[in-house]
């Protein structure tokens, strides 16, 4: 069977996570799954910097223009949180079908109103949330699935970044240090993944309760801890740090389930050294998996050739051109994200509330 033409794409937005984006999007050009059609930023000069990665035909004039070039068949959206929603509402009215990076947005009302557009459009969309392509969360979600564990009971999940805010990591631009253009600290710039991947894992939240703390003295905070409900029962507590220390970026997650414990350590580059699986049954010796051996059985289970890639941008990448080709939604889907942010939104309220907050329904 021929192999269909490849996918005219465009990037809006060339910062620092655009560079992954255009990583990914090199190695589907190779793959033949893609043609780069155009790139913009305010920027003329993070236009050129990332067209050395990935050979975009041309350079827009903004984004609202790209989304409009006839070309351009699929968008990705990874500028500032601020302004995701107007290109958002822009390539939905193109009707194009695009990635949006997470945050969708800084505040769940505008959350909201985005997911509530999305679903009302049959276009194929995705959100940012590319811990869920990690080969390891991969293995803990199947095991969750299969209940070959048992039910999960509970789990403790620490989510630390060296990234308090661009103030702080030389040459990143200072957006994240400024609540009203970032909406939140750790825990809506960062931790919105683990948000993410426990909802994922465990089912919808239905109740939180959050503690903040503002060590470095920025208005977003760079500490949380919270206790979370599931609608399933589970419950569990999640501890996020934007922290000082050059060079971690590590999620550990305990889970306990009914008949053995499990300790999963992540780091978002593929293959990290931090990357740990460990399955504990009664009354055995702890059994430490080969994250290596696990990564290339997910690899082949889900058919990626490619080996050698840095972060899973490129399996969410894959995966979008795939859906997109089908004319299948994305995953993981704007409703993923509506639960995610509906999480992170009953924190914040319960930390103003002093008290548990209801994930808004
Ligand atoms: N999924 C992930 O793991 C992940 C990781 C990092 C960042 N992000 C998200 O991606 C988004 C971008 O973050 P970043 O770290 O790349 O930020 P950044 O500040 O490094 O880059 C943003 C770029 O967008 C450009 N820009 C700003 N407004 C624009 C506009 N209106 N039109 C075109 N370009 C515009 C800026 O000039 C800059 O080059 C944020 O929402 C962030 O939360 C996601």
């Amino acid at each position: 069977m021929s192999k269909a033409p490849p996918l005219g794409m465009g990037l809006i937005g060339c910062g620092n996570i655009a560079h992954g984006h255009a990583f990914a999007l090199r190695m589907l050009t190779e793959d033949g799954d893609v043609r780069p059609v155009a790139v913009t930023d305010l920027s003329p000069t993070a236009v050129e910097n990332v067209r050395k990665f990935c050979p975009f035909e041309k350079a827009a004039e903004d984004g609202f223009a790209l989304i409009e070039d006839p070309d351009v068949e699929a968008v990705v959206i990874a500028t500032p949180t601020t302004t995701h929603q107007a290109f958002v509402e822009a390539a939905l009215a193109a009707g194009k079908p695009f990635l949006c990076e997470k945050p969708l947005a800084t505040n769940f009302p505008t959350v909201q109103s985005m997911c509530d557009t999305v679903a009302a459009s049959s276009l194929t969309t995705q959100v940012g949330f590319h811990a869920r392509f990690h080969a390891l969360t991969h293995e803990l979600h199947r095991l969750v699935e299969s209940g070959e564990l048992g039910a999960p009971m509970g789990y403790t999940l620490r989510d630390d970044q060296f990234w308090p805010t661009g103030d702080v990591v030389p040459g990143h631009s200072s957006w994240r240090s400024d609540r009203a253009q970032a909406g939140g600290g750790a825990l809506l710039e960062h931790s919105i993944h683990s948000a993410d991947l426990l909802c994922w894992m465990f089912g919808p939240a239905t109740s939180v309760y959050a503690k903040t703390r503002h060590v470095f003295g920025y208005d977003v905070e760079d500490t949380v801890a919270c206790t979370i409900e599931h609608a399933s029962g589970v419950i569990g507590t999640l501890i996020s740090i934007f922290n000082g220390v050059r060079g971690r970026e590590e999620r550990r997650l305990e889970v306990f389930f009914e008949q053995a414990a499990l300790e999963m350590t992540t780091d978002f580059m593929v293959g990290a050294k931090e990357d740990s699986f460990l399955i504990q049954r009664p009354d055995e010796e702890a059994v430490r998996f080969d994250p290596a051996e696990l990564l290339e059985h997910h690899l082949q289970a889900t058919g990626i050739e490619r080996r050698g890639f840095l972060i899973y941008l490129y399996p969410a990448a894959r995966d979008f051109v795939a859906s997109v080709r089908a004319g299948q939604p994305g995953w993981p889907s704007f409703e993923d994200a509506r639960r995610a942010h509906g999480l992170v939104d009953a924190a914040y309220r319960s930390v103003e509330a002093g008290a548990p907050a209801d994930v808004a329904g």
